[in-house]
């Protein structure tokens, strides 16, 4: 079997390590790029101003690396909304992975102001600090949000819509901003739509929880599950090391011509809410734990898109992304850490 582009490229980091500066690192996305990236002994910075990611996080990671690996990590407590706070964390860092913001639409619906503050006006202090300390790349989480209403399935990365909730204007804007800075600065960014990113560390508590750990923390404790709409909504669902797989490829990336882009980081599969609900059963059932009620229809939900499945090829084109687990897969991977740490 021929290595993959992600199998060479974490090879060459661990022969000649890098800095990373990973901005919401205590958040679910951001502490698994730390893990893997601690697993390939980078150095890494990490910035979180603990609005919606934790400590226990953090602490969990350092019990999976080793203390030497640990030892590569520096956290930097402070808030993207602060451009002093991104120029500490900038200083001396190679590869910036930007992950800070406020996810969720239904939050940005409540409260469109803080979701601007932080997604907007901190995305602009992160590109003007990384840009400043001269990094040599910025990677920054897309959102497949920026579809909107574009009805094409499935989504290609130059056709999009109308954004349907102000979450999805400040990851619209992020992409404006981060073409006008390579077009006026030379910064040059890449940009990652995530489509539903699922897995360990994604936190299952608050209001406005992801529907798998939401769901998953639902069955485990016996609780009724709610279905937003008829359950024919479907996403293209995305395990994590997909993710940080496609993360650790832009950000290493050599060619002028990958750069200045944005790219759908998914599978390109389809899976319906009531395909999803029964598959969390079943394999919760393989941990152990049974769920025998049925889900609790409701209405659909406001700022929510219909469908969505990417399509994957521009990134398997340009960076070599290979995702090395479909839904199924990640929820059989997912699903051990959920029973573990269910309350
Ligand atoms: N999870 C998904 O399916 C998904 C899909 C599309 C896009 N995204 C994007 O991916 C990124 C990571 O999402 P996640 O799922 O890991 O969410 P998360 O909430 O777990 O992580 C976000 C982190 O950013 C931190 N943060 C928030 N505001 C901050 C600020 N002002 N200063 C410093 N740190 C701050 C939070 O404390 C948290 O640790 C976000 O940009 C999100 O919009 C996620």
């Amino acid at each position: 079997m021929t290595a993959t582009a992600y199998q060479k490229i974490k090879e060459l980091l661990i022969e000649s390590p890098k800095t990373w500066l990973i901005t919401g690192v205590a958040g679910f996305i951001g502490s698994n790029l730390l893990e893997t990236l601690l697993k390939l002994n980078q150095t890494v910075v990490g910035l979180d101003n603990f609005a919606t990611g934790f400590q226990h996080n953090l602490d969990e990671v350092k019990s999976l690396v080793s203390a030497e690996q640990w030892e590569g990590f520096t956290f930097i407590e402070g808030d993207i909304r602060q451009l002093t706070d991104c120029s500490k964390a900038c200083q001396g860092v190679d590869y910036v992975l930007h992950q800070a913001a406020l996810g969720s639409v239904p939050r940005s619906i409540a409260d469109p102001i803080a979701t601007n503050e932080t997604n907007i006006s901190g995305f602009l202090n992160m590109l003007v600090a990384a840009r400043d300390a001269n990094v040599a790349s910025f990677t920054y989480a897309a959102s497949s949000s920026t579809y909107g209403d574009h009805p094409a399935l499935p989504k290609v990365e130059e056709n999009i819509g109308n954004p349907l909730s102000p979450y999805a204007v400040t990851k619209y804007v992020n992409e404006l901003y981060a073409d006008v800075f390579s077009r006026t600065y030379g910064f040059k960014t890449i940009g990652l739509r995530y489509f539903n990113i699922f897995g360990k560390r994604q936190t299952p508590d608050g209001a406005y929880a992801a529907v798998i750990p939401k769901w998953t923390a639902a069955m485990i404790t016996g609780d009724e599950v709610f279905i937003n709409g008829d359950g024919e909504t479907s996403r293209d669902f995305n395990f994590i090391e997909n993710a940080v797989q496609a993360n650790i490829l832009a950000a290493t990336t050599t060619d002028p011509d990958a750069k200045n882009q944005v790219y759908n980081v998914a599978v390109g599969g389809r899976t319906t809410l009531n395909t999803l609900f029964s598959a969390l059963k079943e394999h919760l059932s393989t941990n152990g734990i049974s769920y025998t009620q049925e889900a609790v229809y409701r209405d659909f939900r406001a700022g929510d898109v219909r469908h969505s499945q990417a399509d994957i090829s521009k990134i398997q084109n340009a960076l070599g992304y290979e995702p090395q687990f479909d839904i199924i897969q990640g929820i059989e991977k997912a699903m051990p850490w959920y029973v573990t740490n269910k309350k």
